[in-house]
């Protein structure tokens, strides 16, 4: 079903960019579940308009769609002249580390020069609210876990920097100007789907993460897991990270544009489970919930990586009252049940 824009209540009126992409698409469903309607900007880099069908076989509703890289300066000017957007949740980027080490420049231009577009034509539009996609790479790896909002930050690499210095653009206009409204999410590392398998992630070529490698070994695409390190001072050896249900994520860019309904200036919030989970123990999750074994090795650890990383969730849960509610075994089952149905590049 498509909504006309005079049927609009223009105060829950939200504009996602990267919508269509993995953790974007889950946040559009969850702001139309809220009442919300959406307008999506997405340049289709590491996404498909096919998503946009998902979304409305959930909801019911066919969020607006504009094809267009936040790059394009009018392009974006032009968005916030048509649709009458009250807020917005701006998760377009480019995520790579391994890329971004070999294409920095591709990296700022994406995702600072991107944001500089966006934040100008809000500028224009007196649109104030924004929530912003950060990262737990923005933490120095000499930060101790539990990693709470005031840990050291230090990027080690060109992607998390990117997003290190959006942060800090974002801190200096809040405090040039009180009638901004940020809010920082610094996910920590989201899996999952949503439980209807009808939207999830889609990682083109050979993935680099854990658990994308490991469904498309699950599946038989990829024929064994190389688990990278089994020498860490961890119960197991193996690495140990906070992962988070995708639509657990998704709840919280609503927590967070419903705390700037209320706050101006700058917030942040570190969004994981607050709990971590081994490497080794996220591969026999995995093969509980298919029901047989993954064959896998452990090799060399992979440079850069930190030994355990999780999230002091405090803040969300005290400021946002939301908290992950998610086991890992829910989100080993809803992206399963999301690779089942979905085997390709957006087959
Ligand atoms: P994704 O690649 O699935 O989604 C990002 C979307 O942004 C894609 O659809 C892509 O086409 C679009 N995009 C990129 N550059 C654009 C541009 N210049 N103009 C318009 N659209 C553009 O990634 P995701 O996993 O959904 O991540 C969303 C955000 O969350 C990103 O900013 C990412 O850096 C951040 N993040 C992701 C993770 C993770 O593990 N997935 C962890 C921490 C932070
Ligand atoms: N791992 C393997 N084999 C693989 C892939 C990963 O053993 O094939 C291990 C890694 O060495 C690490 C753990 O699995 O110990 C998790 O690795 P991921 O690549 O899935 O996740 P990271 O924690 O390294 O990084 C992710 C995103 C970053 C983001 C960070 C925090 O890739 O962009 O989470 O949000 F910044």
């Amino acid at each position: 079903m498509s909504v006309s824009l005079a049927d609009l209540d223009v105060e829950k009126f939200a504009l996602v960019t990267g919508g269509t992409g993995y953790i974007g698409s889950h946040t559009v469903v969850a702001l139309i579940e809220a009442g919300y309607q959406v307008v999506i900007i997405d340049n289709l880099d590491n996404s498909s308009e096919i998503v946009l069908s998902g979304i409305e076989r959930i909801t019911g509703r066919v969020p607006h769609f504009v094809h267009a890289d936040l790059r394009d300066a009018d392009a974006v000017i032009k968005i916030f002249k048509e649709y009458p957007i009250a807020s917005v949740v701006h998760l377009a980027g480019l995520k790579s580390v391994g890329e971004s080490i070999h294409s920095p420049s591709k990296y700022y231009d994406n995702n600072i020069g991107a944001t500089l577009n966006l934040v100008k034509a809000m500028q224009t539009a007196e649109v104030t609210t924004l929530v912003f996609s950060s990262s737990a790479t923005v933490y120095s790896s000499s930060s101790e876990p539990p990693l709470g909002e005031d840990a050291k930050k230090l990027p080690t690499n060109p992607y998390g920097m990117s997003k290190y210095i959006i942060e800090q653009v974002l801190t200096d206009m809040a405090l040039a100007n009180r009638k901004w409204r940020f809010g920082i999410l610094r996910y920590f590392n989201p899996i999952g789907a949503h439980p209807s398998g009808r939207i999830g992630e889609t990682p083109s070529g050979i993935p680099n993460n854990l658990m994308p490698y490991l469904m498309q070994v699950a599946i038989g695409k990829l024929a064994k897991l190389s688990i990278y390190g089994g020498d860490y001072e961890t119960p197991d050896g193996t690495c140990i990270r906070d992962y988070v249900h995708v639509v657990d994520l998704a709840r919280g860019h609503l927590a967070a544009l419903r705390f700037l309904e209320e706050a101006n200036g700058v917030h942040d919030w570190n969004l994981g489970t607050g709990k971590g989970t081994s490497v080794l123990e996220l591969v026999k999750a995995v093969e509980q919930v298919i029901e047989k074994p993954i064959p896998s090795e452990i090799i060399g650890r992979r440079k850069g990586d930190m030994p355990v990383v999780f999230a002091d969730v405090t803040k969300a849960s005290n400021e946002l009252s939301w908290r992950a509610e998610h086991t890992i075994e829910k989100m080993c089952v809803d992206h399963w049940n999301w690779q089942k149905r979905n085997p390709g590049w957006y087959q």
